[in-house]
């Protein structure tokens, strides 16, 4: 199998009050394309601030982050935006979906931020939008779905523009158990059958099953779980 991602000796230290907190201190890891992962881990053990950093919104104090074998951090800053917009799709605890845009609108979005003029980002947002099992919450604003509706949005939203890694920070941190399953299972799924690398930072152990490997982060260290 093919390594989409291996992270190397990610170190993150943020000045704070003249002293320096080192987060992350030594952080390494490989994904193969198509394969999850589930970091588990203490809150303020890093899972975000790794995630941001695998995320290319925040440089790594020291290390690389290669993807396909070339480090995105020795790439300029509009190269790193490209990467961004065309590589990765994120999803987050909170859904972060424009509230006045319908549920189409904002699954359309990114591919009008990618400048996909030539198909028709309207039909392949609602093809993902019937893929999550929301064809017939289109044209529903963000206020006018659930909770696990409104992360399923987010879902298609990250998935639309056909990223190669779907990096995802606490994404069923805000659902009730059973709603957390399901849109973690329809998450893993989708992930699995389109070939994309996941990542996933969670406190929900009831989920950490579906992933391909486990890792906790402790004390700035990546441990293997399983
Ligand atoms: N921009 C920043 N400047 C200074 N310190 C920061 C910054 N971002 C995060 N930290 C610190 O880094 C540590 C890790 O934070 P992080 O948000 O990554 O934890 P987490 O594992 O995601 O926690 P949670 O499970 O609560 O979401 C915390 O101690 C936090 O205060
Ligand atoms: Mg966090």
């Amino acid at each position: 199998m093919s390594e989409l991602v291996r992270v190397e000796n990610i170190k993150k230290v943020f000045p704070k009050n003249g002293t320096d907190v080192s987060v992350l201190k030594e952080v390494s890891f490989g994904l193969d394309v198509g394969q999850s992962i589930a970091i588990v881990g203490q809150s303020g053990s890093g899972k975000s601030t790794l995630l941001q950093v695998l995320g290319t919104i925040m440089r790594p104090t020291s290390g690389r982050v290669c993807f396909r074998g070339k480090n995105i951090f020795d790439l300029s800053e509009s190269e790193i935006v490209g990467f961004r917009r065309h590589k990765l799709g994120f999803v987050f605890q909170f859904h972060h979906l424009l509230p006045d845009f319908t549920a189409l609108e904002n699954v359309s979005m990114p591919l009008l931020i990618q400048g996909n003029l030539t198909d028709k980002p309207e039909k392949i947002a609602e093809n993902w939008l019937d893929k999550v099992g929301l064809k017939d919450r289109l044209d529903h604003a963000p206020y006018a779905l659930s909770g696990g509706e409104q992360q399923r949005v987010a879902i298609a939203r990250a998935l639309v523009g056909s990223p190669e890694i779907i990096l995802a920070d606490e994404p069923t941190g805000n659902l009730d158990f059973e709603r957390a399953k399901e849109v973690a299972e329809l998450l893993f799924d989708l992930a699995r059958k389109n070939k994309i690398g996941l990542i996933m930072a969670t406190h929900n152990l009831e989920i950490i099953h579906m992933a391909d490997q486990v890792f906790r982060l402790k004390d700035g260290y990546l441990e293997k779980v399983r």
